[in-house]
């Protein structure tokens, strides 16, 4: 396992993931009753962009940087998303650490909602344990995401979101594991929302996991796109993308009018573009 997060922290990639991720909370969190946030691949939490890992590929800066110096009016989530990115940067309007997912999570929560967050890196384990050993909301295991997936649902709220977010170290046999956690995970807990983050390099790659999508169990599957550049290369990420499983109620209105203003921001030398679809769309869950 080589992945490290910490050279890509910030990135167009988790800008995207993120503004998506915070559209979900702000869903979860209209209705009071409590909900737990599980994720299978939670990286360390929290980066300094100023370490050496991050300045070696500077991709925040066509990522979160770009992002927060654009000029123009931006909707309502992505104004909440970057206030929590410059809440995770105390006493400076700069932005010099980024924030993980779990971080962001946590900031969402209440305090009735729960968070049980697994990581195998055993460093990166320990820097997750560290940011969360006062939060009593968080749990934090030192093992394999698809594993404890398997292992710890269904989970005792009837409401929740489970994100997987992996490397993608083992390319397209990654989208084998998703699949086989899926399909056991929507058996033990058929009303979880599920949220995948995948990379687009080619798209005709993606085909044959959308179509697995399609007739994954799941009541409704919405497909979330941004391209930062023309999908034309195997070789590195021109975009990436959020499958999302049983999505709430409106979450498509919500993701419509930001996409494109990401898409819009965050475009590398052409503007980029987005896509939003319903792979299926049966009854969208609360
Ligand atoms: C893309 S990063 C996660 C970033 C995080 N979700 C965020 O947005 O801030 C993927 C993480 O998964 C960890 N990892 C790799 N394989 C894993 C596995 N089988 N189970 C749990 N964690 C794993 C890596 O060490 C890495 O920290």
């Amino acid at each position: 396992m080589n992945y490290r997060h910490a050279f890509h922290a910030g990135n167009f990639a988790d800008v995207f993931k993120h503004v998506c991720a915070q559209t979900i909370l702000a869903a979860l969190n209209r209705k009071s009753t409590p909900y737990c946030y599980f994720e299978t691949h939670a990286g360390a939490g929290s980066y300094n962009l100023g370490h050496r890992q991050a300045r070696m590929t500077a991709e925040n800066e066509s990522g979160i940087q770009q992002l927060a110096s654009y000029p123009g009016n931006m909707p309502d989530q992505i104004l909440q998303y970057l206030n929590a990115v410059h809440t995770h940067n105390v006493g400076t309007t700069a932005i010099h650490r980024y924030p993980g997912s779990p971080w962001l999570a946590a900031h969402s929560l209440r305090a009735s909602d729960r968070m049980v967050l697994c990581e195998l890196e055993a460093k990166t384990c320990g820097e997750l344990k560290r940011l969360f050993h006062a939060d009593h909301r968080v749990q934090v295991h030192h093992r394999d995401g698809y594993a404890a997936l398997q292992a710890l649902l269904p989970l005792q709220e009837r409401r929740g979101w489970v994100l997987i977010d992996p490397p993608y170290e083992a390319q397209k046999q990654e989208f084998s594991l998703i699949q086989s956690a899926l399909s056991n995970a929507l058996k033990r807990w058929p009303q979880g929302i599920y949220a995948v983050w995948y990379p687009i390099k080619l798209y005709r790659d993606l085909l044959p996991f959308q179509r697995w999508l399609a007739r994954c169990g799941a009541t409704s599957v919405l497909i979330a796109e941004l391209q930062v550049r023309p999908a034309n290369s195997p070789l590195r990420m021109n975009g990436c993308g959020m499958a999302i499983l049983n999505p709430p109620w409106k979450l498509d209105a919500e993701l419509q009018s930001t996409l494109p203003v990401l898409a819009t921001c965050l475009g590398q030398n052409t503007p980029g573009t987005s896509r939003l679809e319903w792979l299926l769309h049966e009854r969208a869950l609360s």
